[in-house]
């Protein structure tokens, strides 16, 4: 685990209080695996604790990395005011991250997104199309006006979409549009709200699937327990997996959602 004073490349908003900031520094050569996160300690002196942002994109040629995040708080607020040229204190990259391991070139991989859990299925996709992995993108949004980076998810493979409010695609969340899918596919990977992960769960259990959580969490690295969830494997309820450096990626079954 690094950190460092990574610079500002720039930032775009893309829909309404989301922001996509790209970051330069020698920690990008640091990144590799897709659904690791960035320790960001928010350039304000009351803002002791670090935010976990997702590493949605990694650029090793141009040497930077991107970030997706949404407006949440005073911390996300502050971030989306930096400008190019800025400094940001990033530690990381933290965590296990998605396995690439378990899916074969000519192999289906279902990525399945809802919301602010979808950017670092960004770079997963990227890098499975380039293992020779045929994706199928499968987003729920609240509604149309939050959904991002369609066109960049469109380049690398199918994308299905679901609103809640039925302003685009299917109207529902994204354990509707799973039931709509005929294939079995060889992999699936999903990120998002708890609900999202349980119709993950209940669809794909006993099969090759992963689930990235969420989790408060403070140090990010182990020591202090704030990011704790319970093991499925213990009946008793008392052991628990730490999020920040024993996930944030499971293996559907191994945590209680
Ligand atoms: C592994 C991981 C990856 C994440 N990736 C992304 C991402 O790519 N894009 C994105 O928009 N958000 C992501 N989040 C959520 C993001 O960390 C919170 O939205 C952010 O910390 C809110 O900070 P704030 O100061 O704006 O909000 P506040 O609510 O003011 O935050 C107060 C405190 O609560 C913590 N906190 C609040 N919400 C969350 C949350 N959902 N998860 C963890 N801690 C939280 C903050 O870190 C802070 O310490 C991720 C969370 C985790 C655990
Ligand atoms: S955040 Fe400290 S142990 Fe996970």
């Amino acid at each position: 685990m690094l950190q460092e004073l990574m610079t500002v490349v720039d930032q775009k908003q893309l829909a309404p209080k989301i922001f996509e900031m790209r970051l330069t520094g020698d920690l990008v050569k640091e990144m590799h695996i897709p659904g690791q996160f960035l320790h960001i300690l928010v350039p304000q002196a009351d803002l002791l604790l670090r935010r976990p942002i997702s590493i949605a994109e990694i650029v090793p040629e141009r040497n930077e990395c991107s970030i997706i995040y949404r407006i949440e708080g005073a911390g996300t607020e502050k971030l989306s005011l930096l400008k190019g040229g800025d400094s940001l204190d990033v530690m990381g990259p933290l965590g296990n991250g998605f396995s690439l391991e378990t899916v074969e070139k000519g192999q289906t991989a279902y990525i399945i997104g809802g919301g602010i859990g979808v950017p670092p299925l960004y770079e997963l996709s990227k890098q499975l199309v380039k293992k020779g992995v045929e994706v199928k993108h499968i987003f729920g949004f609240a509604t149309k006006d939050v959904i991002f980076y369609e066109k960049e998810f469109s380049k690398l493979g199918d994308i299905h979409l679901a609103t809640d409010d039925g302003s685009k695609g299917k109207h529902g969340h994204v354990g509707h549009l799973l039931d709509t899918l005929q294939e079995k596919p060889d992999v699936v990977y999903a990120c998002g709200s708890r609900g999202l992960l349980m119709a993950v769960e209940n669809r794909y259990e006993n099969q090759n699937a992963f689930l990235s959580l969420e989790a408060r969490m403070a140090c990010g690295m182990g020591a202090c327990y704030a990011c704790v969830c319970p093991k499925k494997s213990d009946p008793t309820g008392q052991a628990s997996f730490k999020v920040c450096d024993e996930g944030p990626v499971f293996k559907v079954g191994e945590v209680v959602l």
